[in-house]
């Protein structure tokens, strides 16, 4: 027996011209949390789909909790939670009543169903509009409710696919809190995402996943140190010098920074330490060099993909070249050697 308790090889699926999987593989430990990462159309939702019940590969095998997903479907959904991309509450119904119909359809008595609901609307904080229709709430508090209406039957497995799109700052990290707790009970969670910052905030592993397969896979620090880790990105004001730029710097950055726009925009990559943006800034001041702006930036999808695949995760699928390289002239490199350049100049903010 496999330890995996969710475990997907060479699932294939096409749909008509489109080659939605195109032999994905995929493990998940019990009680861990795995994030499949991937920009639209990378066939994350086909993957959920399929791991859930809801559609058949074209080949390839996943069992789930033990159990072949194509032919003890029955059994796999027994045991797992669905919330899907696009909500799927009936807008008519309260919170309260969405809960206790989820719960009766999933097999519990009325009473059962009722105490089910209580708890739920408790633990998601939604108690007070529990009364109210869903057609009312907040994306947030839909996505509250989503998520709660897929744990009426406490299952083991979770599939979330996308969780927090379209939610503000507050909401997502309300989701966030409310996925950890669930792992910490020992709920195995599989997420789909397109921030690495969630993956980042929430999984132990990642895949991440391009064109219906897996082109990357490791801990959330691997993949953040395979895009060379933060970057800082600096405007100047018009006329600073660049090599006194350069040396300014020099004690602050990782390699060579990377002047564009008739060097007004410097990158460089820096180790992630606490107050650095402070220190540039003075030094660069120090220097005589005013500056119009400064920031720290963290490794976002768009640099992992890039540096995966040349090309960003916005960009139309099929192209295999960087895009936008004919900026490379543009950027003017600073400091004594004019190699080690990083791809990620063209990453777009
Ligand atoms: N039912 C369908 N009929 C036709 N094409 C489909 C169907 N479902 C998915 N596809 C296509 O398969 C590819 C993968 O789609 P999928 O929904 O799995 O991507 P995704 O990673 O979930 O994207 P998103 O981030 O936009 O949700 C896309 O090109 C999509 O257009
Ligand atoms: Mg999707």
């Amino acid at each position: 027996m496999s330890s995996y308790i969710i475990e997907a090889e060479g699932l294939v699926k096409r749909y008509g011209q489109v080659r939605a999987l195109a032999g994905l593989d995929l493990q998940v430990a019990e009680g861990s949390i795995l994030a499949v990462l991937g920009p639209n159309g990378a066939g994350k939702t086909t993957a959920v789909r399929i791991l859930t019940t809801r559609t058949v590969p074209d080949s390839g095998h996943a069992r789930v909790a033990g159990f072949d997903v194509r032919t003890q479907a029955g059994q796999v959904r027994r045991r797992i939670g669905v919330t899907a991309q696009d909500v799927t509450l009936d807008g008519l119904l309260t919170g309260r009543q969405n809960l206790v119909m989820a719960g009766q359809l999933s097999g519990l008595s009325a009473r059962a169903a009722a105490r089910r609901a209580t708890e739920l609307l408790e633990r998601f904080d939604l108690s007070e509009a529990g009364g109210r229709t869903a057609k009312g709430y907040s994306g947030g508090m839909r996505r509250r409710l989503d998520l709660a209406t897929s744990l009426v039957a406490a299952p083991p497995v979770l599939f979330l696919d996308e969780p927090t799109t379209g939610l503000d700052p507050t909401s997502r990290a309300g989701v966030w809190d409310i996925i950890r707790d669930l792992s910490s009970g020992g709920v195995t969670v599989l997420l789909t995402t397109q921030y690495l910052d969630e993956a980042d905030q929430l999984a132990e592993r990642v895949v991440v996943v391009d064109h219906g397969r897996s082109i990357a896979e490791g801990t959330p620090a691997e993949l953040k140190r395979s895009v060379g880790g933060a970057r800082l990105e600096l405007t100047l004001s018009a006329g600073a010098h660049l090599d006194v730029v350069a040396a300014a710097l020099a004690p602050y950055v990782e390699g060579h920074p990377l002047a564009s726009e008739g060097g007004r925009r410097v990158t460089a990559p820096v180790s992630n330490r606490g107050g650095l943006a402070t220190l540039v800034v003075r030094a660069l001041d120090a220097a005589g060099v005013s500056v119009d702006d400064v920031e720290v930036r963290q490794p976002s999808l768009d640099d992992v993909f890039f540096v995966l695949t040349g090309r960003t995760a916005q960009s139309d699928e099929g192209g295999d070249g960087p895009e936008g390289a004919d900026n490379d002239e543009a950027a003017a490199h600073l400091g004594p050697e004019n190699k080690a350049v990083s791809n990620l100049q063209e990453v777009p903010a």
